[in-house]
Formats: structure tokens, sequence, C-alpha cells
């Protein structure tokens, strides 16, 4: 049997990895995932400050060290002075992959305004996708459910692990192929 697809969860925030409040942006993309994906995985969560350096060193390990197909960071993408995700996942991958970003702010301004202070992305390093989520709980499954269709297929052109989708939940779209479910 194939061993479980490895998935990083990252969430970036000074007061929840300083224990001033628990961390609810991991947890959620954890309960998503879980639901979403129907084939054998493995999460790897990282609770850490808002610090560029430490950031961009996390993904690296969790791209390169560990494996993991699928990056998702809860965090740090808004304007404020701490907000460096987006500048850490920069500084860390070979490809930008615009869509995700434009895709998760047009959905979110359906539901807040503020979408647009997001300055969320994804790239790729490796044979590692990171997306990038903003740290409120509630944004993370509108914003999954928006880009999860199409996460299953860019992991196959990456040469990662062939994740299956509970068709309920989210019909992974791949060309060629006819929709489960
Ligand atoms: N996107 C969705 N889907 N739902 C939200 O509630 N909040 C916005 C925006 N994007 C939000 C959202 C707000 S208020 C901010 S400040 C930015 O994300 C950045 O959030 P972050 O710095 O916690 O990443």
């Amino acid at each position: 049997m194939a061993s479980p697809a490895k998935i990083g969860i990252v969430t970036v925030s000074d007061r929840a990895s300083a224990g001033v409040y628990a961390d609810e942006g991991g947890p959620a993309i954890l309960d998503y995932l879980a639901k979403a994906l129907t084939s054998s995985w493995q999460a790897i969560t990282r609770v850490i400050p808002d610090e560029r350096d430490g950031i961009a060193q996390t993904l690296i390990e969790l791209a390169d060290k560990e494996g993991c197909c699928l990056i998702v960071t809860t965090g740090g993408t808004g304007p404020a002075p701490r907000d460096v995700t987006p500048e850490a996942t920069e500084d860390v991958i070979d490809k930008l992959m615009p869509g995700f970003g434009e895709l998760m702010r047009q959905v979110s301004l359906a539901k807040v305004p503020t979408a647009i202070l997001s300055r969320q992305l994804a790239g790729i390093r490796g044979r590692s996708l990171i997306v990038n989520l903003p740290g409120r709980p509630r944004a993370i499954a509108e914003c999954l459910d928006a880009v999860m269709p199409a996460i299953p297929y860019c992991i196959d052109l990456i040469e990662g692990p062939y994740l299956e989708t509970d068709p309920a939940v989210i019909v992974a779209f791949r060309p060629g192929q006819k929709p489960k479910g």
C-alpha cells in the first residue's frame, strides 16, 4: 500500500504560537481536509510566529525534508506590519500560481468586503503546492471550497501522490476524467 500523502498545516500567528489564545485555524484546516479527502494522508502541523525567516524555514522543512505534497498556511496575509506570510512564501517558491489568490479573493469578496485586504497567494516549491489562507477560521472553508477542486490535479502535475476526494464534499476535477459522484 502506498504511504500516506503528507500535508503540512501551518498556523502563522504571534499570539497562537505564544499560547495567548488557542489555534483555531490549524484545526479548522485539519477538519476540512479530514472531510474532503478519502485517500490516505497524514497531517504535519506547525504553529509559528509571524517572522519571515521562520515561516520560510518551516515551509522549506515541510516541503524538502518532510516531503509534503501540499502545505496550507493560515494567517499573516493582511496589511499589518507583522503580516509577512505571502513574502515568506514568495521567498521559497519556484513558481507563483496566481489563479489561487485571484479565485480565493473573488469568492471571499462575496462574503466580506475586507477580503481584498488578504494578499494570500500560492506557489510551487519542487513537488509541493503551498497555499496561503487568511487567519480567520471561517475563511478556511470559504477559500478551500473554491480552490480544492483543482488541487488534486495540480499535485498530479507536480508528480505528487494521487489525492482522492469525497464527491459529496469536493468534486476533484481532472481534465479528461469523468468527475466522480
Ligand atoms: N476571506 C474570507 N474568506 N473570510 C474572511 O473573513 N477576512 C479578511 C481577509 N480575507 C476574511 C477573508 C480580513 S478581515 C483580513 S484583514 C485579511 O483576510 C487578512 O487576514 P490575515 O492577516 O489574518 O491573513
